[in-house]
């Protein structure tokens, strides 16, 4: 299993976690009890992706010990006033089955809606009572986060943002380490798009005898990023999780550095403005 990455907190989670956005349902089940067997132990929900009571029953009849587990979700826009985030918490728990979540995010900062502080009181409350061990927020710019630690004095332990080798968000990146918090990847592998079939990712895929989402997840975890792919194939999900090995050299990492573009956002919208959700 590849290392652990731990935050300026006392959070450290694995260096690879389980996306689940689109598992739903009964099937979902399978593909989460499958991805633990495949060694996963992170593993990342939310409110919204309507997923939570999967997660939580694939985990509870798990063969791993729940405190080898770490279970994230995360708090719509919708539910940032105060009262309302903490019985949207509750309520996560109560989807899951679970008497505590490892780490909940709020998941977007809807500025527009302008409680993000609020919700962030919430989050801290529901640590101190006990709800969720750890906090942190997703798809936060360096101003939403700055706005936070000064109204609160607490440093959100995640921020998990879209990010991979077509949007590396360098600046978001350098941010959050210098406060100590730590970066996970949505979407590491741009969702499957023109990613996989990019001739310079294909080309260093080649010269080192592996696949182009190998390439990308070893490159993630090589920049200090906490990607959380998502598979629904058992030997990609184990394909996925075995990257710790792969020496990447300065060569490809320039090349893949050379990816990033402007327009490489895969979601259409800017966390700036996004207002739905
Ligand atoms: P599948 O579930 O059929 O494996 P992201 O995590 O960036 O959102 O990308 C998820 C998408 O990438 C899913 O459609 C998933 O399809 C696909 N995917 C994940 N791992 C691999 C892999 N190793 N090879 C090819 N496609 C993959």
């Amino acid at each position: 299993r590849a290392p652990a990455v731990t935050a300026g907190g006392s959070l450290t989670v694995p260096a690879i976690g389980f996306g689940t956005y689109g598992l739903n349902g009964l099937p979902a089940l399978d593909v989460i009890r499958q991805a633990v067997a495949s060694g996963y132990r992170l593993f990342d929900s939310a409110f919204n992706y309507e997923n939570e009571g999967a997660v939580g029953a694939a985990l509870r009849s798990a063969s791993v010990p729940r405190e080898e587990l770490l279970i994230t979700s995360k708090l719509p826009g919708r539910h940032h006033a105060h009262d309302e985030a903490i019985a949207t918490i509750e309520e996560s728990l109560l989807r899951t089955g679970l008497e505590y979540l490892d780490l909940y995010l709020i998941h977007w900062p809807n500025p527009g809606v302008g409680l993000y502080v609020e919700a962030w009181q919430a989050l801290i409350e529901a640590r101190e009572r006990g709800l969720v061990r750890h906090i942190g927020v997703s798809n936060f710019l360096p101003d939403h986060l700055t706005a936070l630690m000064e109204a609160t004095g607490v440093t959100p332990e995640v921020n998990q943002i879209e990010l991979h080798p077509y949007f590396q968000q360098e600046t978001q990146r350098a941010f959050d380490r210098e406060h100590g918090i730590i970066t996970e990847a949505w979407s590491p592998l741009g969702r499957a798009t023109d990613i996989l079939q990019d001739p310079v990712l294909t080309g260093i895929a080649h010269k080192h005898q592996i696949t182009v989402p190998q390439v990308v997840l070893r490159w993630h975890t090589l920049i200090g990023s906490v990607p959380l792919p998502k598979s629904a194939d058992p030997q990609r999900q184990v394909q996925n999780l075995t990257v710790a090995g792969i020496s990447l050299d300065e060569d490809d990492l320039a090349a893949i550095a050379a990816l990033d573009r402007p327009a490489g956002r895969i979601w259409d919208q800017d966390p700036a403005t996004y207002e739905e959700f």
